[in-house]
């Protein structure tokens, strides 16, 4: 097991392994004051871990009660909230007792907002099942709910208690679901770690991930403890996410996160190789790494469309907008452009 420590506004382990999730209760035991637990999951997920996640925390003396939503994106809604935080009401959560989200993404942003708001804030632990959640929306406190204007435009930043990584959750993880995460575990090689693109490059590292999810975890780590409030460093990590935003928009959200990540930092890395901010060997080489792990490099629309829905984008600024950009194999920088320059960037990007 591998534990990463967190410093921001509040302090916390994250725990990469195998075997962890019947670990949670003495965990729990140990952090938490009260003795009830709320467990929020999914559709997708409660039929595979719910039993034995419970099990572990009733085996250290606490009352369960499960919340259970149906699994994807829709769900992430107002409704859902309100369901959940009414949940909470019923079973008479109190500040002294905790949540537990286990699930990918979604399941972790809903949770954390509503950890972060029924009783005005009590504690919760994430228990991440997708590679993706692993990486990224597990840790760094960032807790949403999606709007009928767009997604995650509701939320807080509240860190959890603990993150508890169990590896073995990602071995039932469908091929799709798995390369998904893959998108953002090259972000991170991308962003600042040249050697996490070597492991990439020359390993498969699904059947031993340990090593890669506590890399990842370590420099999301470095970049929350800099920036927990998302106003510098932190925003690295939204290399392929500006324009990829963009292209998830354009396809009505059908396309996955993942794969318009590994467009959008094809697009990105292209157009940076055009204006001469990126040596050249950078493009085939990360074309040729989303290849090995499944992911698209390409897409079908076109410069005026990407261009409108990357601008509806939250990440804008007034006239604005902080981009992402690879200088180097392992290295990227924050680069403002003004708005209208936007257009020119996905023109580069597109161009082959
Ligand atoms: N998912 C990007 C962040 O946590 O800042």
């Amino acid at each position: 097991m591998t534990t990463v420590s967190v410093r921001a506004s509040r302090s916390y382990e994250v725990k990469v392994g195998r075997g962890l999730l019947d670990t949670l209760g003495a965990e729990a035991a140990a952090l938490l004051k009260g003795r009830t637990a709320a467990i929020v999951s999914d559709s997708n997920v409660a039929p595979l871990y719910l039993d034995r996640t419970k099990a572990s925390l009733e085996q250290a003396g606490f009352q369960v009660c499960s919340f259970v939503f149906p699994a994807g994106e829709g769900s992430k809604n107002g409704q859902t909230y309100l369901d959940l935080l009414e949940f909470l009401a019923e079973h008479q959560i109190t500040r002294s007792d905790g949540l537990v989200a286990l699930g990918g993404g979604v399941v972790g942003d809903l949770t954390g907002f509503a950890a972060a708001t029924f009783l005005r804030g009590v504690d919760f632990i994430q228990i991440p099942t997708t590679l993706l959640a692993a990486v990224d929306a597990s840790v760094g406190g960032k807790t949403a709910i999606d709007l009928k204007n767009g997604k995650n435009l509701a939320g807080a930043f509240y860190q959890p208690r603990l993150v508890l990584c169990d590896l073995d959750t990602l071995d039932t993880l469908p091929a799709e679901t798995f390369a998904d995460g893959c998108a953002e575990v090259i972000k991170y090689g991308m962003i600042g770690d040249p050697g996490l693109l070597d492991l990439l490059e020359t390993t498969d590292f699904k059947k031993d991930p340990e090593e890669i999810v506590a890399r990842c975890v370590a420099q999301k780590r470095d970049l929350v403890e800099q920036d927990e409030f998302d106003t510098g460093a932190r925003q690295l990590l939204n290399l392929g996410h500006t324009i990829g935003h963009g292209i998830e928009a354009c396809s009505g959200y059908q396309l996955s996160h993942g794969k318009a990540v590994a467009i959008g930092m094809t697009l990105i890395t292209r157009a940076a190789v055009s204006f001469g901010l990126c040596p050249a060997e950078a493009l085939p080489r990360l074309q040729s790494l989303l290849k090995k792990y499944r992911l698209p490099d390409a897409t079908e629309y076109g410069a005026q469309a990407l261009y409108e829905k990357t601008l509806s984008d939250k990440k804008r600024t007034g006239s604005t907008i902080r981009l992402v950009v690879p200088t180097a194999w392992g290295r990227s920088q924050l680069h403002q452009v003004a708005v209208p320059d936007l257009l020119q960037w996905i023109e580069k990007g597109l161009s082959l």
